[in-house]
């Protein structure tokens, strides 16, 4: 009887949780989020406006790559528009490519992890090609409205 309510109640929980869950619009803006933020601290950390801290850098990398690995889900069908999502059009009609942009971001972000820069030059490199996927899935992938 005890156990009954326990699942009982824990049911309620899970479900009462479900339907507070963020929709898939907000998941991936919240994703891209943390991507701009640890952005932040590797502009900085490029430009030498902040002093090399390899931990921290090795942190902003391993959070984009959180971001990435789980990107794609947060594009299913039926969440082309609301919440003043930036998401482009491209994303439904291209989904091989933008798959494949997302996979790049995820293979980037993982090696510049594994390759845990201890100095700015070898933070630089690593930097350069985590960079460029920016721009390059934004171009096609999302419609900036700011
Ligand atoms: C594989 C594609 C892809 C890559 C790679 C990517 N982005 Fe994005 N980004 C998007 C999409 C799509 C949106 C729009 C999401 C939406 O509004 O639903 C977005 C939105 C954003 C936003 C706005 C978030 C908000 O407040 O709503 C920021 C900031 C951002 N990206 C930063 C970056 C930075 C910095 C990088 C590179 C380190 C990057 N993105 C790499 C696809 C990508």
């Amino acid at each position: 009887m005890k156990n009954a309510l326990a699942i009982a109640i824990a049911a309620l929980f899970l479900s009462g949780n479900a339907a507070v869950a963020a929709e898939p619009q907000v998941e991936r803006q919240q994703s891209m989020k943390s991507v701009g933020q640890a952005m932040g601290t590797l502009a900085k950390t490029a430009k030498g406006e902040i002093d090399y801290d390899a931990t921290a850098v090795i942190e902003a990398f391993a959070a984009m790559n959180t971001a990435a690995v789980n990107f794609i889900d947060q594009f299913p069908e039926g969440t082309e528009t609301g919440h003043e999502t930036e998401a482009s059009p491209n994303i439904w009609s291209d989904r091989a490519g933008f798959e494949e942009a997302v996979k790049k971001f995820d293979t980037d972000t993982a090696n510049a992890v594994i390759a845990a820069p201890h100095d700015i030059a070898a933070f630089r490199a690593e930097f350069g090609k985590v960079a460029q996927n920016c721009k390059t899935c934004h171009e096609t992938y999302r419609v900036s409205k700011k």
